[in-house]
């Protein structure tokens, strides 16, 4: 080794010895002719003193930051009152009697000192700088340590990890495929697997009960902070299982995952709600149960007045949202909410509590006894708030979804750090309006409950499925279902989404044909790695959690992929480009 020791690793007790460290040069100061230069590695930071002989000092003054040096010195503890209590290294410093420069480096394009707020697009360029920034270092460290503990909590369980294909077909996870050509069998393409979920069904038929894999999936999807086109999920599939199994399964590993890593202990069971509770109480199926406010059905209630003064229409509904304590919602503020409510084809309005009356725009709108009925359902008093919106029910749930979230913002502040929660009972199907037909709310192989078996003939959108979400702090980390595992109702399920013989044959022939081999009962889930990583590491985005990321455009920054490639590589391929595309 270049070293005896990392720049993380010397204590008091190693004062006297001769080491040799190696790193990068962080931070130089040059107090009259004694020269400090923070040394870091990946282990931390060891702060080096050159004192005035002639022969280091000059060589060390003419070093910049980040440049990789090699020293050999004597540790020493600080003086009396100079240690340094916020690093591991905080009580020493080596005096250095030999330094040699390994490499140098140009002015880096920005600090890595400090995590400094810097443009994400000039962090992406030049990744290799950003991730010595022990932020990105620290995240990438606890993604390494949690996909550790997730393969040995299930190898512990006798979960057994099986790689499956990139280049394959088709999955069918509702995104669009990233495609590769084939250049062996010309005007044929692989798509790159948006989840390995025919396969890990086709692992359970095989007999592998118990299956996982930490592996990457590929969407080609509208990009957004916690979206990537490729990411990694924790992939997982048992066979002789209800969906109690799989929710208990995750809810240990879930506690032993954030126990080893982050020493925070969940509490289990996770809550549980319906899909329908959900969007009825928070108007999303990924609540932030954090946030305690609920969203009021007050259609009843006040339905027919307010359509008598504003546009009804099929399937109106009024929601409420009761505000505590609203002090903080100004008449600009308000206002502002109209216009966003207007935007979204709804009417927004409401009614504020004080000391003895009520103020409301609605104040004249309403008859007396709606007054009546809306002060007994709410405790008014000095800066509450009932927030009132009303227009078509499915805009205004995911409108008053949207609102709760973002206003609760502050609410979450000094609440515990995670909290999931289990969404189950989904539609099995929801209309597809553009292509007049049912789609799978999961996929096709989800199965649907078996008490409600007779609907799916006269009422499909009434049919529950036995899938289920895991939700932390309002982000799905996680999805899976039982599956369906007997032919029979595999195919009325392919009927009712109106697929042709020759389309399920073309995409799912495989699959089909080995449904017929002796498919024991099975189901799953799968976790969204980087989610999870992001959450986990107080994150916002999960490009922090993901070494190298892409842009919202699906651009590597670093790289320059996607390019375009030589005609002799397309040539190669059979393939040629539009003109217009060229
Ligand atoms: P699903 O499509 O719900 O289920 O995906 C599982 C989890 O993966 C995460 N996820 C993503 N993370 C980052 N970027 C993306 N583009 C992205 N898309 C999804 C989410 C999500 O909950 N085969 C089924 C699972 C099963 O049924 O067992 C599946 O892939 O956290």
């Amino acid at each position: 080794m270049l070293r005896t020791h990392t720049c993380g690793e010397l204590k008091k007790k190693d004062a006297g010895k001769v080491v040799q460290l190696t790193g990068w040069v962080s931070r130089l100061r040059d107090h009259g002719g004694v020269l400090f230069i923070d040394l870091r590695d990946r282990w931390g930071v060891t702060q080096l003193v050159v004192d005035n002989k002639e022969e280091i000092y000059a060589p060390a003054s003419r070093v910049r930051p980040e440049y990789v040096i090699k020293v050999k010195g004597v540790v020493k503890e600080r003086p009396e009152g100079l240690a340094n209590p916020r690093i591991p290294t905080g009580e020493i410093e080596v005096t250095i009697e030999d330094l040699e420069v390994l490499s140098s480096s140009p002015l880096p394009p920005f600090e890595i000192e400090g995590n400094k707020e810097t443009d994400e697009s000039i962090r992406l360029r030049y990744r290799y700088l950003d991730l010595r920034r022990s932020k990105m270092q620290k995240n990438l460290i606890l993604r390494h340590h949690v996909a550790q503990l997730i393969r040995r909590f299930l190898s512990e369980r006798e979960f057994l990890e099986v790689e499956t294909p990139f280049l394959t077909k088709s999955t069918p996870e509702g995104a669009r495929d990233f495609l590769v050509p084939s250049r062996l069998n010309p005007g044929n393409f692989y798509a790159l697997p948006q989840s390995p979920q025919l396969f890990k069904q086709i692992l359970m038929i095989s007999g592998f009960d118990r299956y996982f894999q930490i592996v990457r999936c590929f969407r080609d999807e509208d990009l957004r902070a916690d979206r990537q086109p490729e990411f990694t999920q924790v992939d997982i599939e048992m066979s002789f299982i209800e969906p109690e199994d799989i929710i208990q399964l995750i809810e240990g590993m879930m506690g032993y995952v954030f126990k080893e890593s982050l020493g925070v202990a969940i509490e289990t069971p996770f809550p549980r709600l319906s899909y329908d509770e959900a969007m009825e109480k928070y108007g999303t199926d990924k609540p932030d149960l954090r946030i305690p406010w609920e969203i009021d059905d007050l259609t009843e209630l006040l339905g027919r007045e307010i359509t008598s003064f504003s546009r009804g229409g099929n399937n109106f509904a009024v929601k409420g949202l009761f505000f505590p304590s609203g002090e903080e919602f100004s008449r600009k503020k308000l206002d502002v909410l109209s216009q966003k409510a207007k935007e979204s084809s709804l009417s927004l309005s409401w009614v504020k509590g004080g000391s003895s009356t009520l103020s409301s725009p609605l104040r004249s709108k309403l008859s007396e006894e709606s007054w009546q009925a809306i002060e007994e359902k709410y405790p008014f008093g000095e800066n509450t708030l009932l927030l009132l919106a009303w227009g078509e029910k499915t805009d205004l749930v995911s409108f008053m979804g949207g609102l709760r979230f973002e206003l609760g913002e502050e609410e979450i502040k000094n609440k515990k750090p995670f909290q999931f929660c289990w969404i189950t009972d989904f539609p099995l199907v929801e209309w597809n309006e553009e292509e007049k037909r049912w789609d799978s709310v999961h996929h096709p192989f989800t199965s649907p409950k078996e008490e409600d078996l007779e609907l799916l003939g006269s009422h499909p959108e009434k049919v529950k499925s036995k899938a289920y979400d895991l939700v932390l702090n309002g982000y799905e980390v996680g999805g899976g279902s039982i599956r369906i595992h007997r032919m029979d109702l595999q195919r009325r399920i392919f009927t009712l989404l109106n697929l042709k013989e020759e389309e399920i044959e073309q995409k799912f022939g495989f699959f089909v044909e080995a449904l017929q081999y002796g498919c024991p009962p099975h189901g799953g889930i799968a976790l969204g790695f980087d989610r999870l990583a992001m959450l986990m590491s107080g994150e916002s985005s999960i490009r922090e959690v993901i070494a190298f990321p892409k842009t919202q455009k699906g651009v590597c920054l670093l790289t320059g992929a996607p390019s375009p490639v030589e005609e002799k590589q397309l040539e190669i391929l059979n393939i040629s480009l539009r003109k217009s595309e060229k």
